[in-house]
Parts: structure tokens; sequence; C-alpha cells
């Protein structure tokens, strides 16, 4: 199949990104989001991203326009009637998510496929949802969209030969590198990321060093490019939190329990840096 307009559905730091790198790789993107406001937030980044490109010499005024151009703003999900492809970003939550993939069934034409970009939910469940389980498959960006270059795709139980084909061709057309993995909690990125950042979180709770320290021992030490508690503060400690609860309903083991503080941090508001405080404090 020949997917030239995409719908993406999650205007926040995920779906903006993944918008971003399809409307770059030309083809016609809607979008979507619950309210105009989310939109046009998402698309502000966006321009800003490209803008900076623009500036930095990568690339012209005229592309910027040319690929800002291919992207149109959306609030009604009817607009998934004219798509090939979904890409849903929406939050990680397994109610909303399959309440949204019930309601593109009912819209996208028959040939369209139905991918999430969940960090941890069951593709099969997700797409039971649906009368079309052979045609949802993941997606997994990561964060920030436009510079990593992993995406993992996650095969349902009942997804299609033909549709995980159709999307690693897709997604190497994003210049992407598709990596095949099969549906089990958390996959392998957040299977192995998410229980090391959760620790992190207990070493902090306990007192065993500070968020500075915690960090400068993995930097520097371990040679990662930053630390697990900047690092939850950049993925969103609400998505942090849903995909530990996602581990830990999956596998029944207490390994993945949550830290309190984690839930704290979250019931408090602080998300990390998309609300502007988490473990650190952002302008
Ligand atoms: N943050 C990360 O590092 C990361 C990495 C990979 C995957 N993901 C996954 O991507 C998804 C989005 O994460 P994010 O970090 O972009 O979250 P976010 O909070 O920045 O954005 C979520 C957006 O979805 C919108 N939304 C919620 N319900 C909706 C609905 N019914 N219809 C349309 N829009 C709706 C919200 O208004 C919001 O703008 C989650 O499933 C998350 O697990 C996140």
């Amino acid at each position: 199949m020949n997917v030239q307009t995409v719908m993406v559905i999650g205007a926040g730091q995920m779906g903006s990104g993944i918008a971003q790198v399809c409307a770059q790789a030309g083809y016609k993107v809607f979008l979507n989001d619950l309210k105009p406001e989310f939109v046009e937030r998402g698309l502000g980044g966006i321009n800003k991203n490209l803008s900076r490109n623009v500036e930095k010499g990568r690339i012209t005024a005229d592309t910027r326009d040319s690929i800002l151009a291919n992207i149109t703003a959306s609030t009604d999900l009817q607009d998934a009637s004219q798509v090939d492809l979904v890409i849903e970003a929406a939050v990680e939550n397994m109610e909303i998510k399959s309440k949204i993939f019930a309601q593109l069934d009912e819209i996208a034409p028959a040939h369209a496929i139905l991918a999430s970009n969940t960090s941890s939910l069951p593709i099969t469940e997700i797409a039971a949802a649906t009368k079309r389980p052979e045609k949802v498959i993941g997606m997994h960006f990561m964060n920030p969209v436009p510079v990593m270059k992993l995406v993992e795709i996650i095969r349902g139980l009942a997804t299609a030969d033909e549709v995980y084909q159709t999307i690693e061709d897709m997604t190497k057309t994003l210049e992407k590198v598709p990596v095949e993995v099969n549906d089990a909690p958390g996959f392998i990125s957040n299977r192995i990321l998410l229980p090391m950042i959760n620790e992190a979180i207990y070493a902090l709770h306990e007192g065993v060093a500070s968020v500075e320290a915690i960090d400068d021992v993995m930097k520097l030490g371990m040679n990662h490019p930053m630390g697990p508690l900047t690092l939850a503060d950049f993925i969103g400690l609400d998505t942090c939190l849903y995909i530990m609860e996602t581990l830990h309903e999956g596998f029944g083991d207490d390994k993945y329990r949550p830290c309190p503080l984690l839930r704290k941090y979250v019931k408090a508001g602080w998300y990390g840096k998309k609300s502007g405080r988490g473990f650190y404090v952002y302008e």
C-alpha cells in the first residue's frame, strides 16, 4: 500500500514531532487534537524547530514554508476519512486510546492502517477495540522525534505481514531506522529504560543522593548523555508513571512497582519539562 496522507492524533511533544517528520518527508498531514489552541501550540513548536534549522542554514525559508504547508490543523476526527495512515500520539491511557481506535475504525477508509505511538500499552489490546486488528500496529518514536533515529515497530497478535512491511518501508522514508519488536509490556525500550529511571527515583526518595548527584553518576560514570532524572523530566513524569503501571500490571511482578515519589510528583502536577517543574525547575 502506498501511504500519502497521514493523520497524527495528539499535538503534544510526540505528536507534533511526528507530524513534522512526516511533513518533511512529503506526506500530507492532518495534526489533530481536542482543541484548536492545542493544535496551534503543536504547530508553533514545529515552526520554531524548522525556523531554527533555517537560521543554522540547514534548510531554506522556502523549504520550511512548504513543510508547514503540508500540515493541516484538525479538531475533527472525521478528517481521518481522508487518510491512509493514522498515527495516534494522545495520552498514555488505555481507555482513551481504545475509544480513539474504536472511533477511527468507523471513520477511516477500509484500507487505512491505524498505528499507535504508545510507549508501553499492549498493541493487541488497542487493536481489539477495532474490527481491523490486522491493520493495527505500534510505531514507537523516540523523543525528540526530529532528532532520534529509532522507531520500534510493534506487531500485535493479529498484525498482518503486509501491514508490517508497509510501516517498515514508510518509516525508512522518514529517515528513521525501524526495529521489529513483538508485543510485550514496555516492548524493549521502556522495559529496560523505565525500571532504571524508577530506581533512580527510589534512590532520591530514600535520600541516597541528590537529584544532581544521581544524574552525575549516570552521566560521568556510565557515559549516558543525560542523567535518568533529567530524562524522566523530558519524557514527562505522568508518562513515566503510566509506563511503570503498565509494566507492573502486565508482568504482575513487584519489581516494577512505581516509586511513591513519582506518584506524588504526578499528583502535584509536576510533570517535568512540559509543566515547568519536575525533578528540576524549567523557565
Ligand atoms: N514523551 C515521550 O518521551 C514519549 C516517547 C515515546 C512515546 N510516547 C507516547 O506518546 C504519546 C503522547 O505522549 P506526549 O509526551 O506527546 O504527551 P503530551 O501530553 O505532550 O501530548 C498528548 C496530547 O494528546 C492530546 N489528546 C489527549 N486526548 C486526545 C484525544 N482524545 N484526541 C486528540 N488528542 C488528544 C492532548 O491534548 C495533548 O496535546 C503517549 O502515548 C506516550 O506514551 C511518549
